[in-house]
């Protein structure tokens, strides 16, 4: 029975679809047997819209379920950007292996400490997301259309590395945005949200398709899947309860919804590192609400483009370009703690019009919702202007930062006066991303307990685990969901069109 009330994007007979696949795929077998199958996609961020990208684009049909309302999931959020390296947008060379080894020092003692296979599969985990990041920068500004213009550096980067629009909107919204209008046009794409996949199908040898729940009925489809669901930084009270209870009571930029590795596990998929899980330094504290649990990212671009932290004293106390599980160490070891049930510390982001001007659809954004104020530093006080002004001789090349910074992204200032224009936000660390997930391999498929493939399965983005360790740089998240959808979407057509066409 077919749901009611559902975003049904596309909605063509197999037949149709079949029909349609004959006479425009020169290069695919002709589909003769009308098939009932398609591949499903489990989950509408970027994982899933890239791998259904792929798939629509080898005009293999392609059934998108998401339990959300609206498609795009927390890549839509997405604020900072996507890492690639080399790219042409780029403000210095950078193909020298060093985003290959800033990941892997990023990854820290899990990848350090992993042995015979693991490390090997680390390994290659690595060299493919960096090794392809280029290339999913190229297919999304030249084939897809978005603006990746503007680069910054992120935290634990050597160097600049993250791309976004120069104009317009934040990258997560553009990018979800374009392949999502592209899609719709595809006539071998379906999307359904309020759909919720309660299971995953497998027969002796094989996944078979996925039972799932709409308008409170159970439905069932088969074909092969790409489970593309997400991570848990939200599910405070269920996964993160359960793997880091010390991290339960934290605020969180994820909505609190639940993980959903679970399905894959009772289909034999094995997990990995889902104790690490990752707390960003910087989450507003919305003045007007600081008890909120789920809490708007102070995007990490605003220290790339040259915003610094300051503690209650006024005084910088950290490198705001170290990795993020260092500065929010820094965070919770210097700064003071608010009151109330969550575990919250209050630290100020401070930037000048140099790099306000760097990010001014976000600054807008955050100003709209008051959560950045505009003033002057003499609001602020002397101690604030002495850091700035120690700060601004350091970016003016006058000394060395004793913290350790070396970029300094679009900060201008160079004499701060009590009259000086200065933008400020309270923040705290905030959980916002999963790096354990479902153990998969460099062509995405999702390995069981004796490192084989599951066959007819494929996983991509923040559900699989591996690939980042102890630490995700800033930007990796996007670009991961890019690559292996991708590689997700283009093998698990291949699967269909040996599997499920018959000559
Ligand atoms: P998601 O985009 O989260 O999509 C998963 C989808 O699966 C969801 O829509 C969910 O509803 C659906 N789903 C889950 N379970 C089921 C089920 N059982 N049945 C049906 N549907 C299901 N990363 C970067 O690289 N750069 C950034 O600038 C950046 N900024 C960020 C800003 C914010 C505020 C946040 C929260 C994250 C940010 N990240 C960033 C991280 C990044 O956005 C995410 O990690 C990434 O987008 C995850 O993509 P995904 O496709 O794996 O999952
Ligand atoms: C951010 O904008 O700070 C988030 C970037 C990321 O999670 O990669």
């Amino acid at each position: 029975m077919k749901p009611k009330n559902q975003t049904r994007m596309r909605i063509l007979s197999l037949e149709m679809i079949n029909i349609l696949k004959m006479s425009t795929c020169a290069n695919s077998p002709p589909l003769t047997t009308p098939t009932t199958h398609r591949v499903i996609v489990v989950g509408s961020g970027l994982a899933g819209l890239s791998a259904a990208t792929q798939l629509t684009k080898l005009n293999v049909p392609v059934i998108l379920l998401d339990r959300a309302e609206r498609p795009g999931g927390n890549s839509i959020k997405a604020s900072s950007g996507i890492n690639g390296a080399p790219t042409r947008f780029q403000p210095v060379r950078d193909d020298d292996g060093a985003f290959y080894a800033d990941t892997v020092k990023s990854a820290g003692d899990i990848f350090a400490g992993a042995q015979g296979n693991e490390r090997k599969l680390r390994e290659r985990l690595i060299r493919t997301v960096t090794k392809d990041s280029s290339d999913a920068v190229y297919w999304l500004a030249d084939e897809v259309g978005v603006d990746l213009s503007k680069v910054a550096q992120l935290g634990g980067h050597s160097r600049a590395r993250t791309h976004r629009s120069a104009k317009g909107k934040p990258p997560g919204a553009a990018i979800v945005g374009a392949l999502l209008d592209a899609l719709k046009e595809n006539p071998f794409f379906e999307l359904r949200t309020k759909s919720r996949v309660t299971k995953v199908l497998k027969d002796a040898k094989e996944v078979v398709g996925v039972e799932y729940v709409a308008e409170e009925q159970t439905h069932v489809l088969r074909g092969p899947v790409v489970f593309a669901s997400g991570g848990f930084a939200g599910d405070v009270r269920g996964m993160v309860s359960r793997y880091r209870p010390d991290l339960a009571a934290y605020p969180s930029t994820n909505e609190a919804r639940e993980g959903s590795q679970s399905l894959l596990e009772e289909v034999g998929a094995k997990t990995t590192d889902m104790e690490q899980i990752q707390v960003h330094p910087t989450g507003f504290v919305d003045e007007k609400d600081s008890s909120a649990t789920v809490k708007f990212l102070a995007a990490e671009a605003l220290r790339g483009e040259g915003g610094i932290l300051l503690l209650g004293n006024g005084r910088r106390f950290v490198n705001e370009l170290e990795r993020r599980d260092h500065v929010t160490d820094a965070i919770t070891r210097a700064a003071t703690t608010l009151e109330g049930d969550l575990r919250q510390w209050e630290a100020t982001l401070l930037l000048d019009e140099g790099a306000a001007a760097a990010l001014d659809s976000h600054m807008q954004f955050y100003l709209w919702k008051g959560l950045i104020k505009k003033t002057t530093f003499g609001e602020l006080g002397q101690a604030v202007i002495d850091s700035a002004q120690e700060y601004a001789d350091i970016v003016a090349g006058k000394k060395a930062d004793e913290l350790g910074r070396t970029a300094f992204g679009n900060w201008t200032l160079t004499d701060v006066q009590p009259e000086t224009v200065a933008y400020v936000g309270k923040v705290t660390p905030v959980l916002h991303f999963t790096m354990g997930g479902v153990i998969f391999d460099e062509t995405s498929q999702v390995l069981d307990g004796q490192g084989d493939a599951i066959p007819g399965l494929w996983a991509a983005g923040e559900v699989t685990g591996g690939l980042h360790g102890q630490n995700r740089l800033g930007g990796s998240s996007l670009l991961e969901c890019a690559v292996f959808g991708r590689i997700a979407g283009n093998a698990a057509a291949a699967f269909y069109q040996r599997h499920y066409l018959s000559s």
